[in-house]
């Protein structure tokens, strides 16, 4: 008998397959979302799972399954695992990190272009037949170029998007939890470490990449906006929480900085209304990592973390190495 398996959401054919080699897998590619009960009944009698970040694995759903042993997840953000609750409850959880690094970072030059070109504005405004003649002040942007870049959150992410800057001879500033190294920052670009103050004060266009945790809550809300300039642009490639949507929404209905470009929301597939009633914000799905190569390398990459997890007890993404 092979050891059984959950995939919570629907995944590539092939990655199923992969797995059946393995274990017992139980999938779901009619990708229902289960509630957290369902998800606890359907884990039940499972020694492991390759799951998403839209399912929550908390004391509350680990304590019901005394069988599981490992965890996967198909993201390089793992705020929705309890590590230590995992840890205390002696499953393994892993993550995708290195490989939707590049993808990422050009999704971030996307939207950091379209927001401060005013690209979807346009088209949606063209679409609608309003474009009857040109105009000297037609979807007046902010310039790329030459501009000021400020990262928060300078990981693997933040530092190939600094990299990307080279080409459009911007200067970058950034802020994280540590400094890199000297060599590091010559890398992305020569950046140069501030405190979130003075990157906010300073920059022509901000990018989020931090990761969400309790600490990063609402690390963008009224108070840091309004240290931004009026022109400035701020993109959200990070996740939900990390910017207080009913704050920016008061803040771009107001113009108080130029637009907003934004993949990933507070309550997410749920999101602020309002943000539809607004022209200056750029609005995606939560797509940055989605190129077709990369969301493939992603789910082999889960896979591969429970394949080595559940056969060798050593995953290779393994977060809490302790379990
Ligand atoms: C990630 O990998 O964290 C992406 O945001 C997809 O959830």
């Amino acid at each position: 008998m092979k050891p059984a398996i959950l995939v919570t959401r629907a995944i590539f054919p092939e990655v199923l397959t992969r797995l059946s080699g393995y274990f017992e897998v139980e999938s779901n590619q009619d990708d229902v979302i289960f509630t957290p009960a369902e998800l606890a009944a359907k884990l039940k009698g499972k020694v492991g799972t390759l799951a998403t970040a839209s399912a929550k694995f908390n004391t509350e759903l680990l304590q019901q399954l005394p069988g599981l042993k490992m965890v996967a997840s198909m993201a390089v953000g793992y705020d929705n695992i309890d590590v230590p609750a995992c840890t205390a409850h002696g499953v393994m959880a892993s993550n995708t990190p290195e490989v939707l690094n590049e993808t990422t970072a050009d999704f971030g030059w996307a939207l950091l272009m379209a927001t401060a070109r005013r690209v979807t504005e346009s088209e949606h405004w063209l679409r609608a037949g309003h474009w009857t003649k040109w105009r000297y002040d037609s979807f007046l942007g902010a310039d790329v170029h030459g501009a000021t870049l400020g990262i928060i959150g300078m990981g693997r992410i933040g530092q190939a998007i600094a990299r990307r800057s080279m080409g459009f001879d911007m200067k970058v500033m950034y802020h994280n939890r540590s400094r890199l190294s000297a060599e590091q920052e010559a890398h992305a670009n020569h950046a140069q470490y501030v405190s979130k103050e003075e990157l906010l004060a300073q920059a022509d266009h901000v990018v989020l990449v931090l990761p969400y945790s309790p600490a990063s809550h609402h690390c963008i809300a009224a108070a840091e906006i309004e240290l931004m300039k009026p022109s400035a642009t701020l993109v959200n490639l990070a996740r939900g929480g990390i910017v207080d949507d009913q704050a920016l929404i008061a803040a771009l209905r107001k113009h108080r900085i130029a637009a907003a470009g934004l993949d990933v929301f507070e309550n997410e597939p749920k999101f602020h209304p309002d943000f539809l009633t607004l022209k200056n914000v750029v609005l995606t799905p939560h797509i940055a990592s989605a190129s077709e190569a990369t969301r493939r390398a992603m789910a082999n990459r889960a896979a591969d973390n429970l394949i080595a997890g559940l056969i060798e007890g050593k995953p290779r993404d393994w977060l809490n190495p302790m379990a």
